[in-house]
């Protein structure tokens, strides 16, 4: 991940929350302070504690940026640890199609869902890409997002992968938001290609190229019934490891076809979705280390069952959230993750903002401190106008982001 820049921050001072999130605690849940502050230097988390101590040795007159945050609550600014967010044209119609009853899967194996965004993305310019994705980076931005995932996968072709990874690219670099571009040449089989041909392909053809453009960071597989078998899942992951890219996997999100058991196999940073992983797979996952990832804005668009977050956190293992947004998941708002989360699979508030930050932080590999508001960590917060940590998860009507702070320096406000 590239970090954007940021003119020289000097000293930031968040002082008189209500409540701060720190980070997470021992179990599953977060710490949370009240009458806190924060102060940064330069982009850097330097002090964390109750408002006057903070300010004892970093006064409000010293500071370049001062945030009053009296009332209001403070978290570690949100990572977003999967989303397909750079795409072309309009599925709206499949919303409509799915409401009458068409199935996720039946619209795919027909060549609409991936495979009619892919013909919008071939059909796209580079500069309509890439500002495609700038509009919905401004958008997750101002719902408390700092650093997302972005995969590709609607190019399906040596060309249009990579034509994505650019754009992907110059997107990121040019705006507040980390973004963490992955490879996913094995999003849908091509039409007129059967999937081991094009397993193939991904892995003689795109692989290599994407490798030597230096872009992606991960690589994904969506391993399911009727797109890539485990076995495929497998030799595409190995494949990309082999060229340093870290392994991640859709798995288990119609039925179990074996995915939790290649993410454990290829030693997987997450595996994602999990709508029908069993208590094997759970232990699996749990075993091998791999951060399970839950979707639950997908489950809601699908009017599918949720995925049994409760399993993993009663056992002790924490979930990590991410909004999945895509064509077919149109949601760029963690928060509203956040109270799907709750609503949908019982995590408390404090288990979703956990999922929403220093959880998520795993599932992209961030060992720097990201998703905490701790002495190291980069100076990224998300100051929410609402007395308490819980409102994340409480409240649905309107986003409760009132500023937001991206490397010590007011992104949004
Ligand atoms: O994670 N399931 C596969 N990929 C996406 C959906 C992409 C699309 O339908 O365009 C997902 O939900
Ligand atoms: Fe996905």
């Amino acid at each position: 991940m590239s970090r954007t820049p940021q003119d020289s921050p000097g000293l930031t001072v968040v002082h008189d929350a209500a409540e701060l999130v720190v980070g997470p605690d021992e179990g599953t849940s977060v710490v949370v302070l009240e009458d806190a502050a924060f102060a940064a230097l330069d982009g850097e988390v330097v002090a964390v504690g109750p408002t006057d101590e903070v300010l004892a040795e970093y006064p409000v007159a010293d500071a370049d940026t001062a945030i009053d945050a009296t009332g209001k609550t403070v978290l570690p600014g949100f990572v977003d640890p999967h989303t397909h967010a750079l795409f072309a044209g309009d599925r709206s119609d499949e919303f409509v199609a799915k409401l009458r009853g068409a199935t996720y899967e039946e619209i795919l194996a027909d060549g609409g869902g991936i495979l009619r965004t892919v013909d919008a993305v071939r059909e796209a310019s580079d500069e309509e890409l890439a500002a495609n994705l700038t509009g919905h980076l401004d958008a997750m931005l101002a719902h408390g997002t700092t650093t997302v995932e972005v995969k590709t996968g609607y190019g399906l072709d040596t060309e249009t992968e990579l034509r994505m990874l650019s754009a992907i690219d110059a997107a990121g670099s040019d705006h507040p938001v980390d973004v963490v571009p992955t490879f996913m040449g094995a999003h849908a089989v091509p039409r007129g290609m059967d999937a081991e041909a094009y397993t193939e392909s991904v892995v003689s053809d795109q692989l290599p190229a994407v490798a030597e453009q230096g872009v992606a960071e991960f690589c994904d597989v969506f391993c399911e019934r009727g797109v890539f078998t485990a076995e495929q899942s497998r030799r595409i992951l190995e494949a990309g490891r082999d060229h340093g890219l870290t392994p991640k996997i859709h798995a288990d999100e119609f039925a179990a076809i074996g995915g939790t058991d290649v993410a454990a196999a290829v030693g997987a940073a997450s595996a994602d979705h999990l709508l029908h992983t069993d208590d094997e797979g759970r232990d699996v996952l749990v075993e091998a280390g791999v951060t399970p990832v839950m979707l639950p804005g997908t489950a809601f668009g699908l009017g599918a069952d949720y995925a049994d977050a409760r399993a993993f956190l009663d056992a002790g293992h924490e979930v990590a959230l991410a909004t999945d947004f895509n064509p077919n998941c149109f949601a760029r708002s963690m928060s509203f993750v956040a109270t799907l989360a709750s609503v949908g699979m019982r995590m408390t508030p404090h288990e979703a903002i956990r999922g929403v930050t220093s959880a998520a932080a795993g599932a992209l590999d961030l060992d720097d401190g990201t998703g905490t508001l701790r002495a190291g960590s980069p100076a990224d917060a998300v100051v929410l106008d609402v007395p308490t940590a819980s409102h994340l998860s409480y409240r649905f009507d309107t986003n409760p982001v009132s500023t937001v702070l991206k490397s010590g320096v007011v992104a949004r406000e």
